[in-house]
């Protein structure tokens, strides 16, 4: 069999995991969640929820991963050959669901790269981005598909080949060196954007906002809710990735000290990129003499309708709204090749292909269902799709993997891997092994999966008080659930091929 592939140093793997994490959600979803749900008390249950989940699952897939060497769906063949189908339903859903609609909103933000140097939304941004770029349906829309829309196709074409090109080269050759360069470019433009933003007059009264904690909001339920939901997605949990990440780690590293640091590094950045975004906020209010609250738009609207505002607004526009789309890209492209990696390394482990073969293919068919988010219903398809995956399948796997490991494997195993890396002795690895780690366990047993029950719970009886966001029922069945339901299948049908590779039990 083929050697399985290494990291050439652990910074390798770090700057890889952290590119990982820190993308989209960092820089635009952050920062929304956190002001709708209370701002600076946001940040309880936001640390509440990286301490007893974000870092506690990390952890568990760092362990899972470097443990037996194993991408997703072999590690939990390892545990029991009957949840091989959860490590290929990660990795498939995210791959063939998530990834297609995300490279398209990469595939946005090229084109906003170029807009930005012309300022080519004029007066009415809001209009610009719905009526002119996306040419969107509207609500009822969603079977009015009308036709691709070429300029987004081909930016969808140009980043796909750049995903493809990053992982052909392999682990090492391929995403260890082309994280070198962009996480420092990165961290760069991200400084030099937060900079620029806290010195434009006004920002003070948008970071005022950001920060006002309001604290009725902790009693709230939605909100821890959303806490849980932006860990998971902006940590890359539950996606197969981590535990593919970490199988390519020396024998000696240091699991527990490398959760640590990437779980720190992705809720540092978002939480930075917060002052940054609300300090634009602050200035386009004073401006224009209206409130934060009337700038402020969700999600999508953030990025593409306020932000465009705002470049038109300040001086040098052009090279700030550039560096910012760049920045989203490079954010974007660091956290796509870590799924296709670990699809690739899932379907090696399993069938002994050559990985050029397999990498080209995924890119291929990947850029194919991209396609389908192009059109003029694709802003409708990838909000219900993303809502369902996200909802759902992330936060399925979560629940299923903490009890999986955590009832079933004993966690006592991983664990006792934890600390042999570690190089402690005497009392202190006493300590570490009955305090740390049992807290740990813990989480994994009773927390996560407690509050993860809540979450999903919760999403549900709101899918059945009306459907998802108004849109007609056959659209959110369909393509909602649908795309959980076929992902789901087509994963039990891997799980049930015979393995080629290397052999498990
Ligand atoms: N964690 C990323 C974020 O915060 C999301 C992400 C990571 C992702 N890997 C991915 C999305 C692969 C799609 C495909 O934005």
């Amino acid at each position: 069999m083929a050697q399985r592939s290494k990291w050439g140093t652990n910074l390798g793997f770090l700057l890889a995991a952290i590119g990982s994490a820190v993308g989209l959600g960092n820089i635009w979803r952050f920062p929304y969640v956190a002001y709708e749900n209370g701002g600076g008390a946001f940040l309880i249950p936001y640390f509440v929820a990286l301490f007893t989940a974000g870092i506690p699952i990390l952890m568990l897939e760092f362990a899972l991963g470097h443990h037996r060497e194993a991408s997703a769906p072999m590690a939990f063949r390892h545990i029991d050959p009957k949840w091989e189908w959860l490590g290929w339903w990660a990795v498939t859903f995210v791959m063939f669901g998530i990834s297609l609609y995300y490279i398209v909103i990469v595939g946005w933000c090229a084109n906003y790269m170029l807009f930005s140097l012309k300022l080519s939304w004029g007066d009415d941004p809001n209009a610009f981005f719905f009526d002119q770029f996306l040419a969107a349906s509207d609500v009822d829309g969603v079977w009015r598909l009308g036709g691709i829309r070429w300029p987004i196709a081909a930016a969808v074409a140009i980043i796909w080949f750049i995903n493809w090109l990053i992982t052909y080269g392999g682990v090492q050759k391929g995403i260890e060196r082309a994280v070198k360069v962009m996480m420092p470019m990165l961290l760069v433009i991200t400084a030099s954007i937060i900079i620029w933003a806290l010195f434009l007059p006004g920002a003070a009264k948008g970071v005022k906002h950001y920060v006002t904690p309001d604290l009725a909001k902790i009693t709230d339920l939605r909100v821890w809710i959303a806490a849980y939901g932006q860990i998971f997605f902006s940590l890359s949990l539950g996606f197969g990735i981590m535990i593919a990440y970490s199988s390519y780690l020396s024998r000696d590293a240091n699991i527990f000290r490398n959760s640590l640091i990437v779980g720190f590094s992705n809720s540092c950045y978002e939480v930075c990129a917060g002052f940054g975004v609300f300090s634009i906020l602050g200035y386009m209010a004073t401006r224009q003499n209206q409130e934060i609250q009337d700038v402020v738009s969700s999600g999508i609207g953030l990025a593409f309708v306020a932000y465009p505002k705002a470049i038109s607004l300040l001086p040098h526009g052009h090279l700030f709204g550039f560096l910012f789309f760049l920045l989203l890209i490079i954010a974007g492209i660091s956290s796509t090749i870590s799924i296709i990696e670990a699809f690739t390394s899932a379907v090696l482990d399993k069938f002994a292909v050559p990985r050029k073969a397999v990498i080209t293919v995924m890119c291929i068919v990947g850029f194919c269902g991209s396609l389908l988010f192009t059109t003029h219903a694709g802003i409708l398809w990838l909000d219900i799709v993303d809502h369902f995956l996200n909802q759902y399948g992330l936060i399925t796997v979560g629940i299923v993997e903490a009890l999986v490991v955590g009832w079933l494997y004993r966690t006592d195993k991983l664990k006792a891997h934890i600390v042999s890396n570690l190089g402690l002795s005497g009392a202190r690895h006493k300590v570490f092994d009955y305090v740390v780690l049992q807290l740990w366990m813990y989480c994994i047993r009773f927390i996560t999966p407690v509050a993860l029950g809540i979450a999903i719970i919760h999403s549900l009886i709101q899918e059945f008080a009306e459907p998802y966001a108004g849109y007609p029922i056959s659209g959110v069945i369909i393509l909602g659930v649908g795309w959980l339901l076929v992902t789901h299948v087509f994963a039990f049908g891997l799980s049930g091929l015979p393995w080629r590779g290397a052999p498990v039990e």
